[in-house]
C-alpha cells in the first residue's frame, strides 16, 4: 500500500456536558466530545486516514463531495451523517472523488488518550437513583417475582440514566422513537429483530431490545432471562478454568420499561442491559482469528464451548475478539445443548492454518 499521505489542516475540540434535563440533579457527568477535521489529498493516494483520540459515534460530511467510510462501506453524501452502531471507530479511513475531507465526529471523551489495545472504562461519577421498581400492570406477579434477582440493580449507573430518558417517551414505539431519545444502533442488523443499541450517555453498556412493533408472545422476560442465565454459567465456567485473562462474557440484567399508554401493538415490558466487551469490527475480528489465536486461547475457547454446550458459539460474530485482545463470548441465548452436537468445523477456515490443526485435535 502507498504511504498515505495527508495534511491535517484545522482541528477543533470542545466537550461539553450532556443531558438537557431540567434537573441538573439527574443530570449524568459524561462529557460529550467534538471535533472537526479536515483532511486533504497531498497525492496520488486516494485514502485518507485520521486517529481519533476518543471512541467516534456519529459521522457528518461536511465536505462538497461524497465520502465512503472505507471500513464499513458507508457513502455519506455531503451533510449526510451516521451512526457507527456496535462499532465506534477509532481509526477513520476515508475516500473522496474530490480534494478535501471536511469531518464532523461526535462521541465520547474518556478524558484519556486512547488507542486500540487500551480501551478502557472511564471512571465517570454517575449520579445514582435508588428509585425502586413498580411492577407495570402488564406485568404478571408470576413474572414480577420471577425477574427479581435479575433486575438491573437500583444504584447501577445505567438505572438512573434509563429511569430518565423512559420518563420523558415511549422509546420501544418504533426505530424512530429510540433514535430520538439518543440510542444509537442499526435498525435490522440482528437475524431475530433484536436492536443492540448504546447511548452516548450510557458508556460502557448496551441495550438490547425489541420494538414494541415485534410479537415476542409475551415472552421478553424469559428470553432476556434466559441470557442471563446462559452468561453466568460461562462466567463461572471461564472463572473455574482460571481463563479470565483470555476469555470473558458481559454482566446481563433485566430492565423493566416503564409502561406508557402509547405503546403499539406488542409491548415489550422488558429490555436487556449488558456490558459493553468493545468488540473488534467484523473484518478486524476476522483478521484476529487468522492472527491472534494461539493453543493457549483455543484451549480455553473449546473446553468453554465443550462443558456449556454453547452450539451457537461457531460463528466468530457471536465470540468475537475485543480490543483488550481477550475473545468475548456475546450471545448466550444458546447453552447446555445436549440434543445437537456443537458443529466446531464451522470455525475451522477462520484460523490460521497452524491452528487449524490444532483446533481439529481438539474436536475431531
Ligand atoms: N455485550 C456486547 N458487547 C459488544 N457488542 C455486542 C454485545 N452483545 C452483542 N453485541 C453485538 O450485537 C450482535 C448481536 O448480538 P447477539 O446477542 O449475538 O444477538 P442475536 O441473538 O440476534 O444473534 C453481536 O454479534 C455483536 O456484534
Ligand atoms: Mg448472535
Amino acid at each position: 500500500m502507498k504511504i498515505l499521505s495527508l495534511l491535517l489542516i484545522f482541528i477543533n475540540t470542545t466537550s461539553l456536558l450532556l443531558g438537557d434535563s431540567p434537573h441538573p440533579v439527574e443530570a449524568l457527568s459524561v462529557v460529550h466530545a467534538e471535533q472537526k477535521i479536515h483532511l486533504v489529498k497531498t497525492d496520488e493516494s486516494d485514502l485518507l486516514h485520521y486517529s481519533s483520540s476518543f471512541p467516534v459515534y456519529r459521522i457528518r460530511n461536511d465536505s462538497d463531495s461524497d465520502v465512503l467510510l472505507t471500513e464499513n462501506q458507508i457513502l455519506l453524501s455531503p451533510g449526510e451523517e451516521c451512526e457507527m452502531g456496535e462499532f465506534p471507530l477509532l481509526d477513520i479511513e476515508c475516500q473522496t472523488a474530490g480534494e478535501e475531507i471536511h469531518l464532523h465526529l461526535e462521541g465520547v471523551d474518556l478524558g484519556i488518550a486512547q488507542n486500540e489495545a487500551q480501551l478502557v472504562y472511564p471512571q465517570y461519577e454517575w449520579k445514582l437513583s435508588h428509585k425502586g421498581y413498580t411492577k407495570s400492570p402488564f406485568v404478571s406477579e408470576d413474572i414480577w417475582g420471577k425477574v427479581q434477582p435479575y433486575l438491573l440493580p437500583l444504584d447501577h449507573p445505567a438505572k438512573s440514566f434509563l429511569d430518565k430518558v423512559c420518563s420523558k417517551r415511549r422509546i420501544l414505539e418504533s426505530d424512530d422513537a429510540l433514535k430520538k431519545a439518543g440510542f444509537l444502533f442499526r435498525p435490522n442488523s440482528t437475524r431475530t429483530g433484536m436492536i443492540v443499541a448504546r447511548h452516548m450517555e450510557m458508556w460502557g453498556y448496551l441495550i438490547k431490545t425489541h420494538l414494541d412493533t415485534k410479537d415476542v408472545q409475551n415472552r421478553d422476560a424469559s428470553i432476556w432471562m434466559h441470557r442471563v442465565d446462559g452468561a453466568n454459567l460461562i462466567r463461572e465456567c471461564i472463572k473455574a478454568h482460571g481463563y479470565e485473562h483470555l476469555l470473558k462474557t458481559p454482566r446481563k440484567w433485566l430492565y423493566p420499561v416503564p409502561p406508557d399508554s402509547t405503546s403499539g401493538r406488542y409491548r415489550q415490558n422488558f429490555m436487556l442491559v449488558v456490558e459493553d466487551m468493545h468488540i473488534l469490527e467484523h473484518s478486524k475480528n476476522k483478521d484476529a482469528f487468522k492472527k491472534k489465536m494461539n493453543i493457549e486461547k483455543m484451549d480455553a475457547l473449546v473446553t468453554v464451548m465443550k462443558e456449556c454446550r454453547l452450539n451457537d458459539c461457531v460463528y466468530v460474530f457471536n465470540i468475537p475478539f475485543s480490543h483488550d485482545g481477550r475473545i468475548a463470548f456475546v450471545d448466550t441465548e444458546h447453552f447446555n445443548i445436549k440434543s445437537r452436537p456443537i458443529k466446531f468445523f464451522k470455525l475451522t477456515p477462520y484460523f490460521s492454518s497452524k491452528m487449524q490443526k490444532h483446533w481439529k485435535k481438539l474436536t475431531d
